[in-house]
């Protein structure tokens, strides 16, 4: 049978108070900084339901009030052994999701939770796929749910969101100007942005636990991801964290977050080797989904890059285009945004900051089949 986990409680990581999860919060009701869960307690390889095809096989480690109501398979990605700039990757395929991107894990565990404590309508904004993903499981759960976006994000993936039911609101700007207009109506419906509601982390935390399984318990020596507010980087953070914590794996894997230079606030306040964000002038840039000027999590996405032995690299957008046309004809069609990620890698290697005989993921987060119209301008098709 299933362990069942210790709940978690809510903390704000200024003040340390603390609040019970038994009602949803999205901030801290003592200063309104953002909150996060309190720590959980990782799992052990008998701990996982091997009959469970999805990332319910890690319930033993996700915190819920109760079992979910609804799942529509999400997690349980495919690991593949790829070629990349003259090495072995090994490409983490999260497109393979029921909304087509990685945010599925964060949706499916924040949503489910969301209904347990009550929630009945939810506000989210997004650059597309967390909205998609938020949509679809407002859907799964009976959830009323209304979604801002920026007004220039891919026509898939709005008409994906509003397929869905989501009462769906294209604003014109920047998608910081998004994320503002969302912050303005929080008073009326509960804000469950993403990057702010931490049971989002609670499933994306997920990966880790993923790909440790899949690499026969073992840990890789580093994981390359694209970073846009950092849920896939806190995710793999956390998750690894847990598992260090409880004595299932003995290092951390080195955490390589790629940013495009056109956008890149992380980067640059990591170059600068503080914390304390460096304001950059943001350019338009072809990966959407990591085109965010402000972020939320910044000292801690920055402390879980450095504490690991990781690095931000900022990926031009050359780079960009020739990586997705790269990942294109190896036979991941994925979206610009996840091109980064490849860019990035391409960097990594060639400049030797990856050993030869290390073990490297590469996290593939979303699917080219909602940008069909970028990628065949970008690739001139
Ligand atoms: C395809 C894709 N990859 C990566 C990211 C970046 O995720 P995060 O903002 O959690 O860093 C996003 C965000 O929307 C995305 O859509």
């Amino acid at each position: 049978m299933t362990k069942t986990p210790k709940p978690a409680v809510y903390i704000n990581p200024r003040t340390g108070a603390e609040w019970p999860t038994a009602t949803a919060l999205w901030r801290a009701p003592d200063d309104g900084s953002y909150v996060n869960l309190s720590p959980g307690a990782g799992l052990s390889p008998e701990d996982i339901d091997t009959s469970e095809r999805s990332l319910w096989r890690y319930a033993a480690a996700i915190r819920l009030p109760a079992p979910p109501a609804a799942s529509l398979g999400e997690g349980w990605t495919p690991l593949i052994d790829a070629e990349w700039a003259g090495r072995s990757v090994l490409m983490k395929a999260e497109y393979f999701m029921p909304s087509g991107s990685f945010k599925d894990r964060g949706s499916a565990v924040m949503l489910n939770y969301l209904k347990q404590v009550g929630v009945s309508k939810i506000l989210e904004d997004s650059s597309g796929n967390a909205g998609s993903s938020i949509a679809t499981y407002a859907a799964a759960l009976d959830l009323q749910c209304r979604i801002l976006l920026p007004a220039a994000a891919p026509e898939a993936k709005r008409i994906q969101m509003a397929a869905m039911g989501a009462d769906v609101v294209p604003i014109d700007g920047s998608r910081d100007d998004v994320a503002r207009a969302a912050l303005a109506e929080a008073d009326e419906v509960f804000y469950a942005g993403h990057n702010h509601q931490p049971f989002f982390l609670e499933g994306t935390k997920t990966l880790a636990f993923e790909l440790w399984e899949q690499l026969g318990f073992q840990v890789p020596d580093c994981v390359v991801t694209p970073l846009g507010q950092g849920s896939n980087v806190m995710g793999c953070h956390i998750g690894f964290q847990e598992l260090l914590a409880c004595g299932a794996i003995d290092k951390m894997p080195r955490i390589y977050a790629i940013q495009a230079a056109n956008c890149a606030p992380y980067h640059a306040t990591f170059q600068s080797g503080g914390d304390t964000l460096v304001v950059i002038d943001p350019q338009p840039t072809i990966a959407d989904g990591i085109a965010s000027a402000t972020p939320v999590r910044l000292r801690e996405v920055l402390a879980a890059v450095r504490e690991t032995g990781g690095a931000t690299v900022a990926a031009p957008e050359a780079e960009i285009i020739a990586a997705l046309g790269n990942f294109a004809r190896k036979g991941f069609f994925v979206e610009p945004t996840t091109a980064a990620c490849g860019a990035g890698l391409t960097r990594l290697i060639e400049s030797g900051e990856i050993g030869e005989k290390e073990t490297v993921v590469a996290i593939l987060t979303g699917t080219g089949l909602k940008a069909v119209d970028k990628i065949g301008a970008a690739l001139n098709l």
